[in-house]
């Protein structure tokens, strides 16, 4: 291998690195899989499902996404994509089963969630609807 060619693999590992580590990759729009985003939500509507998804989001979610859900919580400042402002329509748009398949699964800075029982995981979609338009 040339000595030329060699520096060329380096630059090309160094700027792929960088590409990673800023996020530039995760920019691409995020869409859960087909068979996901029909699920329904098996956790009843009301006040007490309300409820229970913004205790367990106080505990485990609001240092990214902000005690309001509007993506501002203190660890957001650093990341690159932000955190979703769980209130915007873009993400009010998703349906439930989407939303609880991203919660489930994570990406990028956005962790898995997939240790909570799977009722919390749907009380808090019952939570970030309830922000809708707030
Ligand atoms: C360490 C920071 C962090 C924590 C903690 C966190 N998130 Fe996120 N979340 C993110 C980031 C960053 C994104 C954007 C990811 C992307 O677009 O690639 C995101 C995206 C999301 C989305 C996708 C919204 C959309 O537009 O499709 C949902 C839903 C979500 N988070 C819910 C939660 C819930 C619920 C919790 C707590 C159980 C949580 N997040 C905890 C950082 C975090």
């Amino acid at each position: 291998m040339s000595r030329c060619v060699r520096y060329g693999v380096v630059a090309l590992g160094l700027v792929m690195g960088l590409a990673i580590s800023t996020g530039a990759w995760a920019q691409t729009p995020w869409a859960a899989p087909d068979a996901e985003k029909g699920k329904k939500n098996p956790v009843a509507a009301g006040k007490k499902a309300v409820e229970q998804g913004e205790k367990v989001a106080k505990v485990n979610c609001a240092s990214c996404h902000g005690a309001k859900g509007k993506g501002d919580g203190a660890a957001a400042a650093a990341l690159n994509p932000k955190p979703a402002d769980w209130t915007s329509k873009k993400m009010q748009d998703e349906t439930d089963g989407s939303l609880f398949w991203k919660i489930s699964t994570g990406r990028g800075a956005m962790p898995p969630w997939k240790h909570l029982p799977e009722n919390d995981r749907w009380a808090l979609v019952h939570y970030l609807r309830s922000l809708k338009g707030k």
